[in-house]
Order: structure tokens, then C-alpha cells, then sequence
């Protein structure tokens, strides 16, 4: 019997088979709507439960703190998404496909049980899955994680299957695509970090009873891996045909935003090592595969340094033709695939802080972070490397206290992305290096 579970989760896992569709496997199975979890004895308690596995108020939880809930949905309905709407010729944001594949659960009609309702919002099945299946036995004592999974419960605990189906609505992918055009008509940017995001509106938390049913927790570990699972998305919807060329110009949500939409003053442009590409060039976005980049120089020197010349074949790449990008694009892509097993079975520990810092900063100094888009990201992480390593208790108080203050500094540095400037970056970074030693 644990010999069958155990291949059930081997089979089930996503492990690190990336591009298995987290959205066709949350759709798998019929949604049956977020009023079907909501009873006071199920996940609508008020007050967390002591004696259960988890807190059983994580409908109050979402309902109240998660934008995921009313927020997501209201984005819609509010003038500003309304107007966005209208610019796209879409008519009524409410009913626009592709504005509710993002900002709710829109499985198709056949999926929908009686309770369900798309205006919801994200409901817990857009992230848990379709839980036909196994709504009626995973809260029995003897239904273990395993048995759930098999039933189509989605492992968000997973950091790769998590990171698949958090990018499906916070990055876009072939088929739930965000464009420039829905950017044009006034949607904001987005810009997403595993570990940041995760931990922003929790309605879970990691104690005793989680690491014996699930493991450990690591939030290093999530920041690594998210950064390659969106360096390899990004890549995806640059190989897709339909996704990635729209009329005579590539797809331009894939580039950086600031390569276009800054100020014509002359003389702001300086090299840049990890594109090699000379003035006047518009960049893809490869905030993710620069700091994919500093994720490797800790688990395998060698591979960052293919990494960076890979990632350089690609920015060339795209001064040249269509089938050569295409081409640098599929070969960086496997690569990336390639070390995720690697990232995600690292043993982030506390004495991975100074190098990461370290090649974040040695980055800085040689000015890959001259592009918005980077420098928000290598933020994000100083953020979640450093919050990891206070959770795992390898900072003391005033340390951790010095260092969190540094790190609010950094962030003022990228508060605003129109003035956005290398230097304040640079110094801001320099001195978070320094509190970290
Ligand atoms: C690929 C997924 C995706 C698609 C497609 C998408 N959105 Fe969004 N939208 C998001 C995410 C994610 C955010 C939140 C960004 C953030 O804060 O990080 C957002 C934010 C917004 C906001 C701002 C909400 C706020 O609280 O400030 C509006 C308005 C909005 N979207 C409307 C629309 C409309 C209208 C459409 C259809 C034309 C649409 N979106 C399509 C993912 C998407
Ligand atoms: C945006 C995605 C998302 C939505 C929406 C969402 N969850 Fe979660 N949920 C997560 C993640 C991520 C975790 C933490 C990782 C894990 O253990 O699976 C989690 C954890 C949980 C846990 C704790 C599991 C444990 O083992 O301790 C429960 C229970 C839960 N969610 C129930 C709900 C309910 C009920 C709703 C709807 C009211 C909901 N979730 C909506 C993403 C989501
Ligand atoms: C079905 C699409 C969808 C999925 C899946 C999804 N999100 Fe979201 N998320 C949204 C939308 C839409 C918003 C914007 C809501 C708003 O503010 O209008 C959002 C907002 C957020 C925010 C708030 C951002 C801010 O700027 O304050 C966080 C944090 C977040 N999501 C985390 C996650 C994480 C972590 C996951 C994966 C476990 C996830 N989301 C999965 C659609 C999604
Ligand atoms: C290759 C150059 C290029 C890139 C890269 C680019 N844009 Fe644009 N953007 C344009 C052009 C051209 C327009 C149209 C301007 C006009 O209509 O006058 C535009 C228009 C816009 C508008 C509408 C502005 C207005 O005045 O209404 C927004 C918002 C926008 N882009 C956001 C973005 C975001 C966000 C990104 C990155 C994800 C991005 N752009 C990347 C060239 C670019």
C-alpha cells in the first residue's frame, strides 16, 4: 500500500517536468466553486482551529486580506478595466475571455458545478484545481497528501508546479497571453517573484505538522527555481508562433519596457555585458535570466557561466533573424530545464547569503542592472534571501534589524520606475552587501 502512493506521487509530482500545462491540470477536474469549501466546519471558520492540520480559515483569509478574491474580480467591473476593455474593442471586461482567464476561475461551462461562480474572483480551485474528485475524502483522517494529489488536487507546495501555475496569470503564457496591445490600453506591468508573492497574502502557514505531511519549507530554494521557471516561460512565448510575432514586430510585452518608453535625452546609453548588444538595440526582458544567472554561480559555476554566454548568443541573436533567435531561444530554454533539477534540489543553507549577494553585487558593479526590470527583480531577491535566511534563524535580531532597514533602502531605489536610475541602485545594494557581512 505505501509502495502504491509513493509511485502515485512519482507519477502525479510535477517534479521538474516543466510545460506540463498547470492550467489544463487545474482544469482537469469540474470546479465546484468556492461556496463549496466555505462552511464553518470545512475552511470558513472564523478563528483558526487548533486541533486541525490546517487553520480552517482560509476562506475568511482570502475573503478578507487576498486580492485574489473580490479584488481581482472588481478589476473588471471598475472604470479603469472597463476602459481597458473598451480601448481593445472587447465590449464588457466581465465577459471578455481573455480578462477572465487572469482575474478568475473561467473554466469552460462543463466544468462548473452549481455553486460556482465566476465572479468569484481567483477562487481556490483556480490555484488548489478542480476538486471534484477529492472533495469528499481529503479531510477524512486516513486521505493523505499523496491520495489527494492523485485525485487532482494541485501541489501548490511544489515550487515548480507552483511557480507554472502562478506565472499562468502574473507573467502570461501562449495561450493566456498579456500584450503589448492590452498594455497600450492602460494595464499595468506586471511583474512577479515566487517567494515575495507567496508569502504576501498567506492563508497557510509552515509548522510542525506541514514539514511531516508536505516538507520542508525553503524560501531561497522557491526564488531560485521561480526564476527559471519565468526565464523558460518568457522563452516559451517567444517560441510560440502565435504568441511570440504579432504582424511585422516580434511580440514587444517580451522586451524590455524601457528599451521603448524612455525620455530621447542623448548619451544615456552605456554597454551592457550580459546583452553585448551595441546602441540603439531594443532588449528582451531577461530580468529572470540575469538573476537565474546568480541563482547558478552558487549551485554550478560552470553552468552561469554558459548561462551568460547563452543568454548573450540570444540578445545577438536578435539583431540578425527570426530562425537564429529562434534557434538561441530553444537551445537556452532546455538549458535552463536542464540545471532546474539541480536548483531545486540545492541545499540552499545560510552560508549561501554572501554569495548571493556577492554575485548580485559583482553584476551591479559590471552594470547589468541599468534596465528597470532587472534591478526590481535582484531587489525581490535581496528581499527573499534575506527573509529566508532570518526565517531559518541564521540572523540574529540587530543583524537581521541593520540589515531589513538596508534592504527598504534598496527598494525606495525602485519605487518608481519612470525615474528609475543605476546609481541610488548601485550604492543602495552596496550598502546591503555591507550590513550582510
Ligand atoms: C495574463 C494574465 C492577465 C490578463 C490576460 C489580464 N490581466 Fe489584468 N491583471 C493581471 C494581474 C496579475 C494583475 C495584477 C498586477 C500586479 O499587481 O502585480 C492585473 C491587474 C489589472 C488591473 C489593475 C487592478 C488593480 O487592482 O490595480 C486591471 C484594471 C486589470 N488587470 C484589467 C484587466 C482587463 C480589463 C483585462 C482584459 C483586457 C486584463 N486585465 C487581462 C493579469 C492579467
Ligand atoms: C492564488 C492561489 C491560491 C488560491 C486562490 C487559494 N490558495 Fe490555498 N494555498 C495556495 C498556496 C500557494 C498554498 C501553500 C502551499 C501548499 O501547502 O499547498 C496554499 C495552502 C492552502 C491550505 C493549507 C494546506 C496545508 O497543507 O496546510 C489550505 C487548507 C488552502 N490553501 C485552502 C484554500 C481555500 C479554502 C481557498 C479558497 C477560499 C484557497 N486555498 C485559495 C494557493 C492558493
Ligand atoms: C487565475 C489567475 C491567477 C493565478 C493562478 C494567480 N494569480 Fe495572483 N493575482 C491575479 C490577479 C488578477 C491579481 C490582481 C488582483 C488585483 O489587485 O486586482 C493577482 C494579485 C496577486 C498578488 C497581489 C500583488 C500586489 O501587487 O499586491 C499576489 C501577491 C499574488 N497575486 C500572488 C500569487 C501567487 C503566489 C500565485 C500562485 C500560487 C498566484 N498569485 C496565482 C491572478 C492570479
Ligand atoms: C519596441 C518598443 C516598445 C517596447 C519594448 C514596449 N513598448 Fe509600449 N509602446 C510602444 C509604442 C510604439 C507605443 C505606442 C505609442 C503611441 O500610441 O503613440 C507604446 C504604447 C504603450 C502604452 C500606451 C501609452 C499611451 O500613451 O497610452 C503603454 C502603457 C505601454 N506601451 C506599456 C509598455 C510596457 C508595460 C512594456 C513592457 C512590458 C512596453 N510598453 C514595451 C513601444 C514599445
Amino acid at each position: 500500500m505505501k509502495l502504491q502512493r509513493w509511485i502515485a506521487v512519482c507519477v502525479f509530482m510535477p517534479g521538474i517536468a516543466l510545460g506540463s500545462g498547470a492550467v489544463d491540470r487545474i482544469a482537469a477536474h469540474k470546479h465546484l466553486g468556492v461556496a463549496s469549501c466555505a462552511s464553518s466546519v470545512c475552511h470558513g471558520a472564523t478563528q483558526a482551529f487548533r486541533e486541525s492540520n490546517v487553520m480552517q480559515n482560509e476562506f475568511a483569509l482570502w475573503q478578507e486580506f487576498d486580492p485574489h478574491a473580490t479584488k481581482a474580480w472588481q478589476a473588471l467591473t471598475g472604470a479603469e478595466g472597463q476602459a481597458i476593455a473598451r480601448k481593445l474593442g472587447l465590449g464588457d471586461a466581465t465577459a471578455a475571455k481573455v480578462c477572465l482567464d487572469c482575474h478568475a476561475d473561467n473554466v469552460p461551462a462543463g466544468q462548473r458545478g452549481e455553486k460556482f461562480q465566476v465572479s468569484d474572483g481567483v477562487g481556490c480551485e483556480a490555484c488548489h484545481g478542480g476538486s471534484e474528485l477529492w472533495i469528499s475524502s481529503h479531510a477524512e483522517k486516513s486521505a493523505t497528501h499523496a491520495d489527494n494529489l492523485v485525485k487532482g488536487l494541485y501541489p501548490t507546495e511544489d515550487p515548480v508546479a507552483r511557480a507554472e501555475l502562478c506565472l499562468s496569470c502574473h507573467m502570461g503564457t501562449p495561450d493566456r497571453m498579456i500584450t503589448h496591445r492590452i498594455m497600450g490600453a492602460g494595464h499595468p506591468r506586471l511583474a512577479f517573484e515566487l517567494d515575495t508573492f507567496t508569502w504576501l497574502n498567506p492563508h497557510y502557514q509552515i509548522d510542525e505538522d506541514y514539514i511531516a505531511r508536505k516538507g520542508d519549507w525553503n524560501g531561497v530554494r522557491d526564488w531560485a527555481v521561480g526564476q527559471g521557471v519565468a526565464a523558460v516561460n518568457l522563452l516559451e512565448v517567444l517560441l510560440d508562433e502565435r504568441a511570440g510575432f504579432q504582424g511585422i514586430f516580434p511580440e514587444l510585452v517580451l522586451f524590455d519596457c524601457h528599451a521603448c518608453h524612455k525620455p530621447m535625452s542623448a548619451g544615456k546609453w552605456a554597454p551592457r555585458q550580459g546583452t553585448g548588444l551595441g546602441p540603439g538595440a531594443v532588449r528582451l526582458n531577461d530580468s529572470n535570466l540575469v538573476m537565474f544567472r546568480q541563482v547558478l554561480a552558487v549551485v554550478d559555476k560552470g553552468a552561469s557561466e554558459r548561462l551568460l554566454t547563452q543568454s548573450r548568443a540570444l540578445h545577438q541573436a536578435t539583431l540578425r533573424d527570426r530562425a537564429a533567435t529562434l534557434a538561441a531561444a530553444r537551445a537556452l530554454r532546455d538549458a535552463i530545464r536542464a540545471e532546474l533539477p539541480k536548483v531545486g534540489a540545492h541545499a540552499f543553507d545560510a552560508q549561501a547569503l554572501a554569495p548571493i549577494l556577492s554575485s548580485i553585487l559583482a553584476d551591479a558593479e559590471r552594470g547589468e542592472f541599468r534596465d528597470f526590470a532587472a534591478a526590481e527583480q535582484a531587489a525581490m531577491a535581496v528581499q527573499s534571501v534575506v527573509v529566508a535566511f532570518k526565517n531559518a534563524g541564521a540572523l540574529d535580531e540587530g543583524r537581521s534589524h541593520a540589515l531589513q532597514s538596508r534592504v527598504d533602502a534598496l527598494y525606495a531605489t525602485v519605487d518608481r520606475e519612470d525615474s528609475y536610475a543605476m546609481g541610488p541602485f548601485l550604492s543602495a545594494l552596496r550598502e546591503v552587501r555591507t550590513a550582510a557581512r
